[in-house]
């Protein structure tokens, strides 16, 4: 039998006080509409439809492999529902409807659901969970394994409010009774909204069978209306995801300090020190040591390395590089083996091959520099001219001296050796040496010179003798400059 989802992700999310829809707000650095199909995809549904209203292309374009239904006014979740009639309505199977505003779902609870309903042949389920009684969840009316309807808190009657068994906005239908259930549901209520919630009575009046599948911890299903309760569900997704790793064998120092997103995978005996924030498809290997102070986006590490307060994105370091502290890689690096990148390093669309560093203040853009070359410090690829990018080419064992330029397009061979302070814009051959400075000029006895022309800029403190002789000897050097002067420019005039 197929299974499919429906999220409804179309709300404004008014509580938020917010310019943006709320299902993309982000929980750990992943927007909440991502959290839950990336979890539907793990579970292996047969179709997920997203149902998106209040700025539907801000979260189209944040989810991909689903299919989008376009709910244009905003009328209640069973209003939203009743959307996907076109695309859903005359499918055979089971289908989950989840909340868009509860990203911590997780796809063992929503087995748990499926699982539930089927053994019990129910047509309707909605998961349940024993609430505090300030929460304004949807109370259930329950008789036995039988759940008989749902009021909305604003709805309730006082003696209704007492019930602590609450409605968390997870349900599994079977996928005709549901949109059956659907044509009958009206906005007849406080809020004048289409209540999903309001297809649990429909069933039973329908004489269906409709259960609750009662869960123990709030925190997956908790629901986030305002910025407060997206900071709660941070704070525990985070402690989720630091214990896993714990338990996995990852040495975190302090997992309140320790910001690690639901996709990174993180090999045992590494240690990650605090203040480092990993999001995206980050993969870490054995053995490595992060932090303190890194932020890695997308980033592919393997074993044995080394990183501190450095920023990377996008890019791949092979095993025992050692990075920082402050360096910078992002659009598609690769770092081979045993690498030493160091202090003030920034490395842009580069490689850099094995054993080669480059340990201090260098930019090293659009490049391919091989193995055990030195980059000396303050060495730049020069690799735009204002308009375009031109590539650099350092071949194996070439060292580059201290603040050198590399003017691209340029090609360095093998073994050359390029003196400090050079701008290369010619190609370097094989085990050539290149010098491409002005030479050095030494002026004997001038640096006298100078610091007698600084003296004679100020009259001296002391007695009229020694101001009158400061005098004389200043007019002195004063007409010697003059007639200096003169036999220049008649040089020149000749
Ligand atoms: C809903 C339930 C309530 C339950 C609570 C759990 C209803 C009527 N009530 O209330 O019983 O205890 O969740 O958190 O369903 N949405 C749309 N289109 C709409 C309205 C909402 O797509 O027209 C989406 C929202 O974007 C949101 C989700 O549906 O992701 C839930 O809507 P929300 O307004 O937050 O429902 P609650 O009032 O929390
Ligand atoms: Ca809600």
């Amino acid at each position: 039998m197929k299974t499919y989802a429906v999220v409804m992700a179309a709300g404004k999310g008014t509580r938020m006080k917010s310019d943006k829809p709320k299902v993309v707000h982000e929980v750990l650095y992943k927007p909440m509409v991502c959290h839950i199909v990336d979890e539907l995809k793990g579970l292996g549904v047969d179709g997920i439809y997203v149902i998106v209203g209040h700025k539907a292309e801000e979260v189209m374009k944040l989810v991909d492999g689903v299919e989008f239904v376009m709910q244009k006014e905003q009328l209640g979740t069973g209003h939203a529902l009743m959307q996907a009639k076109d695309v859903l309505g005359d499918k055979e199977g089971t289908t989950i409807v989840l909340n868009g505003d509860a990203p911590l779902i997780t796809k063992e609870t929503l087995q748990g659901l499926i699982q539930y309903h089927n053994e019990h042949q129910m047509k309707g389920t909605v998961m349940t969970c024993d609430c505090d009684l300030n929460k304004k969840f949807g109370r259930i009316i329950r008789e036995n394994d039988q759940v008989k309807g749902i009021v909305e808190y604003k709805d309730c009657t006082d003696e209704q409010r007492n019930i602590s068994e609450m409605n968390v906005g997870e349900y599994c239908f079977d996928n005709a009774a549901l949109f059956k259930a659907l044509e009958s549901v009206t906005n007849n209520n406080a809020q004048n909204e289409y209540y999903i919630t309001d297809v649990i009575e429909i069933m039973n009046h329908q004489n269906l069978n409709v259960g609750g599948y009662k869960i123990d911890d709030l925190s997956e299903v908790g629901g986030i209306n305002d910025k407060f309760e997206l900071q709660e569900a941070t704070k525990q997704l985070q402690y989720r995801i630091n214990k896993k790793h714990l338990l996995d064998g990852v040495n975190i120092v302090d997992m309140t300090n320790t910001y690690i997103g639901r996709d990174v995978v993180i090999g045992h005996d590494t240690t990650i020190e605090p203040g480092c924030i990993i999001k995206g498809k980050t993969v870490i290997g054995n053995g490595c040591h992060i932090g303190p102070y890194c932020e890695f986006d997308n980033v592919e590490i393997k074993d044995n390395v080394e990183i501190k307060f450095s920023v990377i994105a996008d890019s791949i370091i092979e095993n025992g590089v050692d990075i920082g502290p402050y360096a910078r890689l992002r659009n598609h690096c690769h770092i081979l083996e045993n690498v030493h990148m160091g202090n003030f390093v920034e490395m842009k669309k580069a490689t850099f091959g094995k054993g080669s560093k480059a340990a201090h203040l260098s930019y090293i853009g659009d490049a391919t520099v091989g193995e055990n070359v030195n980059i000396g410090c303050g060495t730049i690829t020069s690799n735009y001219d204002g308009k375009n990018k031109f590539q650099t080419v350092i071949e194996d064992n070439v060292f580059v001296g201290c603040n050198s330029n590399l003017v691209a397009p340029v090609t360095v061979g093998k073994n050359a050796f390029i003196a400090a302070g050079s701008t290369i814009t010619d190609e370097v051959h094989e085990d050539a040496f290149a010098i491409a400075r002005s030479r050095q000029v030494n002026k004997e006895g001038y640096s006298k010179v100078l610091e007698e022309k600084r003296q004679m800029e100020q009259m001296p403190q002391g007695s009229i003798h020694e101001r009158l002789a400061w005098g004389a000897r200043k007019s002195e050097m004063e007409n010697q400059q003059r007639k200096k002067n003169k036999t220049k420019n008649r040089e020149m005039e000749r």
